[in-house]
């Protein structure tokens, strides 16, 4: 067989397995093979690069897949669940400087007009990205403040930046000989990145990161163009186009228009201060127990402060001792609960909590009125009553979890501070709410001991 031929095989297994293992990743249930098969899919299309001595010679593709495997494997073991978001953030930056230094690389005298308009797109789309999920990271890591940045003038700056970074693009493609232009082009992209990402706050990151990962994909999808090579193409496109409909679910989510996230400055109302009717009801454990061991049908809401307790095993051994009590008892999962999305999921399924246990939002709000007790984990935006109640609210809107329609609903955490999007929230001071202050964690080992004993 022509060795083209294998070469060309290779990439379009190598392309069915990332379709596949992207197919997977859509339920909880498949999610860890179908990582495993993405994968195998991408050692498959190294493998094959590496044959393919046309694109590079094959010691630099070794070298790079030692250093770049031993670097992941590092950092996925290293790094806590908590601070994944953060390391999305900056795989995607890599991928959008890998997709910039390849286009860069991929300048020859003769290239075709066609070459010349996917290079600079690469160095573009790449170079927003790169800067853009530095900053995402920075936000998402508390390195930066995680508010929205703005200054008087941002507007103009940022349409003086885009007809400077489209000018130099087509500059470019007309005098390829030039490299000022595409210095230009690159010096602007990698601004522009910077401007699109500070004036968007904390709360918003979710959509960022998601849409930052489109960009990655898409950037590479050009490089693929500009080197000529398939399975760059089509890995790139899978990633722009999922990154895209992840982004759509995330806005959907936060019942907000991509246009509005990206312009409105959520974080900069957000500080508004809301006068709350009632009066926060504490309770300890104990008195908690009580409650607890009489109730039939309890519902668990877990948030990002499940996550920072390391809460989800205890959380399990408490399901567990309460159905052995009798209640049934379900999760009710927001899509953007925590810090990234399927954040609860991949907590819960670590803990081994039984898929079918886990209701999404539209699932368990209209059963929430039948639920003895609530408890909620460390949430607190998502659980916000002032999404459905307050109209000037930032997060006015926004689908949440109706727990207050519980009978009686319990709120885990340590303060009364307020959650990612810095609002207050009326949940507490609700008549059938009450708070059990403490870590999340050390609580929950209460009422397990309670439960028990
Ligand atoms: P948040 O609204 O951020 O609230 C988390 C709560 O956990 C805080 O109120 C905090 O209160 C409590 N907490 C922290 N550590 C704790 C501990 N050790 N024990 C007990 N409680 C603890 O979380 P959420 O309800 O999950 O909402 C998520 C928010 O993040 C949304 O605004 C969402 O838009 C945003 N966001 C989501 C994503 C994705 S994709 N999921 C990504 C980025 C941002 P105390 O400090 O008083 O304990």
């Amino acid at each position: 067989m022509d060795f083209s031929v294998v070469i060309s095989l290779g990439y379009v297994v190598a392309s069915g397995l990332f379709i596949f293992g992207l197919k997977m990743l859509g339920s909880p249930a498949t999610a860890r093979k179908g990582n495993m098969i993405s994968a195998v899919g991408m050692l498959i299309a190294i493998v094959v690069a590496l044959l393919d001595q046309g694109i590079v010679e094959f010691q630099w593709i070794l070298g790079g897949m030692v250093v770049g495997g031993a670097i992941g494997a590092i950092a996925a073991r290293a790094v806590a669940m908590t601070s994944m978001p953060e390391m999305v953030a900056l795989f995607n930056g890599l991928g959008g400087a890998a997709s910039l230094l390849v286009g860069w690389a991929a300048l020859a005298p003769d290239a075709t007009t066609f070459t010349l308009v996917t290079i600079v797109l690469s160095i573009l789309i790449g170079g927003i990205t790169l800067t853009g999920s530095l900053i995402a990271y920075g936000k998402l890591s508390e390195k930066l403040a995680s508010g929205a940045i703005t200054f008087t003038g941002q507007q103009i700056v940022n349409t003086l930046i885009i007809a400077g970074v489209v000018g130099s693009a087509v500059m470019f493609c007309i005098e390829p000989a030039n490299t000022s232009w595409l210095y230009a082009v690159i010096g602007l992209s990698l601004v522009f990145g910077i401007m699109v990402v500070i004036p968007i706050g904390g709360a918003d990151m979710p959509v960022v990161i998601s849409l930052l990962n489109s960009y990655s994909g898409l950037a590479a999808c050009a490089a693929g163009f500009a080197i000529d090579n398939n399975v760059l193409i089509v890995a790139g496109s899978l990633v722009g186009a999922s990154g895209i409909i992840l982004t759509q679910i995330m806005c959907k989510a936060m019942n907000r228009s991509l246009s509005n996230v990206l312009f409105s400055g959520f974080a900069s109302v957000s500080n508004e201060v809301t006068e709350i009717d009632g009066e926060i009801k504490p309770i300890n454990a104990e008195d908690a127990y009580y409650i607890l061991e009489a109730a039939t049908n309890v519902a668990i809401i877990p948030g990002y402060g499940m996550a920072v307790a390391q809460a989800q095993h205890v959380v399990k051994e408490l399901a567990d001792l309460l159905e052995a009590n009798g209640a049934e008892v379900n999760f009710g999962i927001h899509p953007v609960a925590g810090r990234m999305p399927g954040h609860m999921n991949v907590l819960l399924a670590e803990a081994d909590v039984p898929y079918d246990q886990l209701l999404e939002m539209d699932e368990i709000n209209p059963r929430m009125e039948s639920v003895d007790v609530a408890i909620v984990i460390g949430a607190n935006d998502v659980v916000n009553p002032a999404a459905r109640e307050i109209e000037s609210s930032p997060i006015y809107g926004m689908p949440v979890i109706n727990v207050a329609d519980a009978r009686t609903v319990f709120v885990l955490k340590r303060s009364m501070a307020s959650g990612f999007a810095g609002i207050e929230n009326p949940l507490f001071y609700k008549e059938n709410t009450r708070m059990i202050f403490g870590d999340a964690k050390e609580t929950l080992s209460k009422l397990v001991r309670e439960l028990a004993g």
